[in-house]
């Protein structure tokens, strides 16, 4: 299958409620190599928390940001996320792989809370070398119309998928190219979007718990435009702007309070669930409220641990150009998980 015919570039493609990411990845050269990068607004309200209202208007936004892009490949990857998105890691009888295929749904029922009629299953054996009666897996569970969905958003954009992916394994994808000497510890990556923030947990390389948060760059636009009078336009230039302000501060303040909350509740369900296990060591944010001045400094006071902005092009190959017509500074927090999708060679 692999012989012939490997596609040379992934496109990869993140349909988010506020921006729609488009990323060209090169792997011919066996580095990969960053050779493109699109982005276009969403209409506000097409895209509520991840649900897509309006198809069309969402459809004709990817497929100008494919032309304006200069991309003509179809296949991309892609990514769905969400409440509808069970990543856990749960343990079962040892078994080889191919056996354990045949009894994942099976095992899975006893831990994902969806009707499992309409569940699309993967898992991947964690500790595949080792002896014992248990084995660690990881399982994902997808609601089937949610797959669906993303399938015929893309069939109306003239595309097709060649992976459809997970936010949370694409993040942890895009983590590991750029930090592989962080993998051994403990972190926690937070993707602070538009109208959600992903929270990961990655212990020695590996995704184990993922859980959204309704918070994102449009609470904070909208705390600034209800309690200040701001316009839109004018609140999103202060989360925009290089410095903290005191007009800005006490919404940071509060909700930075609120991602704080919700990052050790994952993390105490963690310690509950192993309680030897290590503590999360170091916190790595991405996505467009990564950006928002102050918020860094607020979550790692309140978690006493370090917080970071990650770099998704850290370690990664850039192509002349590709940032000429972009504010990189500004673009590159964004692309952590749309780099993640098109750093898969499809
Ligand atoms: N350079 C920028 N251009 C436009 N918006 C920006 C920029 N920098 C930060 N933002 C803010 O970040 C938001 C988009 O961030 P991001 O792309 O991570 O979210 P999303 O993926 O669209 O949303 P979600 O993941 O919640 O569906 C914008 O809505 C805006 O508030
Ligand atoms: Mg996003």
């Amino acid at each position: 299958m692999a012989l012939f015919g490997r596609k040379k570039r992934t496109v990869g493609l993140d349909v988010g409620s506020g921006l729609i990411k488009l990323v060209v990845v090169d792997h011919s050269t066996g580095e990969p190599e960053l050779a493109k990068v699109a982005i276009t607004p969403v209409l506000a309200d097409a895209i509520v928390e991840g649900e897509v209202m309006d198809p069309g208007i969402v459809a004709d936004a990817i497929r100008g940001l494919f032309a304006t892009g200069g991309v003509k490949q179809k296949g991309v990857v892609t990514a769905v996320g969400g409440r509808d998105v069970i990543v856990k890691k749960i343990q079962m009888d040892r078994m080889k792989e191919s056996d354990a295929r045949d009894v994942i749904r099976w095992e899975a029922e006893q831990h994902v809370p969806f009707d499992m009629e309409n569940v699309a299953l993967d898992f991947q054996i964690l500790d595949p070398d080792t002896e014992g009666l248990q084995m660690n897996v990881l399982l994902v569970a997808a609601k089937r119309e949610l797959v669906e969905n993303k399938l015929s958003l893309l069939t109306d954009a003239g595309l097709a998928a060649e992976i459809i992916d997970v936010d949370a394994f694409a993040l942890h994808n895009a983590f590991e190219a750029n930090y592989p000497d962080e993998i051994s510890q403990m972190v926690g990556l937070l993707n602070i979007g538009h109208e959600v923030t992903n929270i990961g947990i990655l212990e020695a390389g590996v995704p184990i718990l993922t859980r959204d948060l309704a918070i994102g760059t449009r609470r904070f636009r909208e705390d600034l435009q209800r309690e200040r009078g701001l316009s839109a336009e004018d609140a999103e230039k202060l989360l925009q702007a290089p410095e903290r302000s005191p007009a800005l501060d006490p919404y940071v303040d509060s909700r930075g309070e609120e991602m704080a909350v919700g990052i050790e509740r994952a993390a105490a369900f963690l310690q509950t669930a192993s309680p030897s296990g290590p503590a999360m060591a170091k916190i790595y944010m991405s996505g467009g409220g990564s950006r928002i001045p102050g918020l860094g400094e607020v979550l790692a006071d309140r978690l006493r641990i370090p917080v970071e902005r990650a770099n998704p092009i850290k370690n990664l190959k850039v192509r002349d150009g590709v940032f000429d017509t972009l504010a990189m500074d500004e673009v590159v927090p964004l692309l952590m998980l749309p780099i993640g999708l098109a750093l898969r060679a499809a």
